[in-house]
């Protein structure tokens, strides 16, 4: 057997681009909300990609992923300003935007908040090139993404699919919380999007901490308690906290949500609905909660369903690809995949923030260079599989 546990075999590697004169490297980077991460393309192949926390055993460091992006740089033998660019997978000033209007419209109210964001923002996530610049000491092009085109190529490109229609559903990404979209060849398309505060993501984490668990991290906790639980609260939900349409799109009533001006996810009108306050972190989990957990997975597989068959009215498509944070509740694919309209699907691994990093990178490559995808002679997924970190021996 072989002696190195987590690296991908040589075998597994996709077939090699076209040559060109000099191989094209684009480095894509997820950094400062959660699950920081590098991916490096060589030629539209993946060399490495890895979260920044499986150097820093910060579980779901933020922080810009210096570690990652040297394993990528080691990975591909190359220095900085041998990339054709650097990408980072989202847009900060859309998310200011998004932030600035929601605390105008809170006045006075909103002052804590400010104060809680305002540092930060103007101090490095607004500066995103001239910080890559400097932390990577590289003098070449710097591009930003929008999220859900980050996700949305996260989930298509590396895919085995030719054509599919492209599903991303998350908390949310600048203004968009879940977008329709399409893939074909090399185009990528974004139909339509759903937007804030309005997100099947927030409403899962409203739960997720309503119940004990840690936002942005506990969910998957919460899918995993639900089948102890019965649907009992469903009803509960989409009369008075979501309307749900029929093309899967939902509206949440802001009155029981906390997360527009405060630093909580719930509000106070939660604990109403559900009969006593939150539970405490780390306290007795028990029946309310297991129901609690069972209702919102059902409405949010429920939503996911509705998606993918409104997705599939508007490409037309046989296939569907899927990332964004809510593609992590594989209960829930499992469901789209069995009961939905589509004869099969490919779910970015990395679904969430992490994986952005290499949907940007992929959609430099296709849209900015314009490059034609590469075919897979075997039909499998360019991406092969999930392990593009660091291997190690068992010595080791
Ligand atoms: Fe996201």
């Amino acid at each position: 057997a072989s002696s190195v546990v987590g690296r991908r075999a040589k075998s597994a590697e996709p077939p090699a681009a076209p040559a060109g004169d000099k191989p094209r490297y684009i480095l894509g980077l997820s950094a400062f909300y959660h699950n920081s991460a590098a991916a490096l393309l060589k030629d539209g192949r993946i060399v490495a990609a890895v979260e920044e926390e499986r150097f820093s055993r910060v579980k779901n460091d933020p922080r810009f992923p210096v570690s990652a992006v040297n394993f990528c740089l080691e990975e591909g033998n190359i220095q900085p300003n041998d990339l054709a660019a650097v990408v980072y997978y989202d847009n900060p000033a859309l998310t200011f935007e998004r932030i600035f209007h929601t605390l105008l419209s809170l006045g006075a109210t909103g002052e804590d908040a400010w104060m809680r964001i305002l540092p930060f923002w103007v101090g490095q996530k607004l500066h995103i090139p001239e910080l890559v610049r400097e932390a990577l000491d590289y003098k070449g092009l710097v591009l930003q993404e929008t999220h859900h085109r980050s996700h949305a190529a996260s989930a298509f490109y590396p895919s085995p699919f030719e054509r599919a229609a492209i599903l991303t559903i998350d908390g949310v990404g600048e203004w968009a919380t879940a977008t329709v979209g399409v893939g074909r060849d090399a185009d990528l398309t974004l139909l339509q999007e759903m937007r804030f505060p309005h997100s099947l993501g927030l409403l899962y984490s409203a739960f997720t901490q309503f119940t004990g668990f840690k936002v942005n991290s506990g969910e998957y906790k919460m899918m995993g308690l639900a089948p102890y639980g019965e649907p009992k609260y469903v009803d509960r939900i989409l009369d008075k906290m979501v309307s749900l349409k029929d093309d899967g799109s939902i509206e949440l009533n802001m009155e029981y949500f906390g997360f527009l001006h405060e630093a909580s996810m719930t509000s106070d009108r939660m604990a109403e609905l559900f009969d006593g306050p939150p539970r405490e972190i780390e306290s007795r989990i028990t029946r309310r909660e297991m129901d609690m957990a069972r209702s919102v997975q059902v409405v949010t597989e429920e939503a996911m369903l509705r998606m993918a068959r409104h997705a599939k009215k508007l490409t037309g498509e046989s296939k569907l690809c899927l990332a964004g944070g809510v593609a992590l509740n594989c209960v829930a694919n499992g469901r789209v995949l069995r009961e939905g309209p589509f004869e099969e699907m490919w779910i970015q691994p990395a679904a969430g923030d992490s994986g952005g990093a290499l949907g940007a990178a992929y959609d430099v490559h296709h849209n900015w260079f314009k490059q034609p995808r590469v075919k897979t002679p075997d039909g499998r997924a360019a991406m092969r599989a999930s392990w593009w970190g660091p291997g190690y021996t068992n010595g080791e």
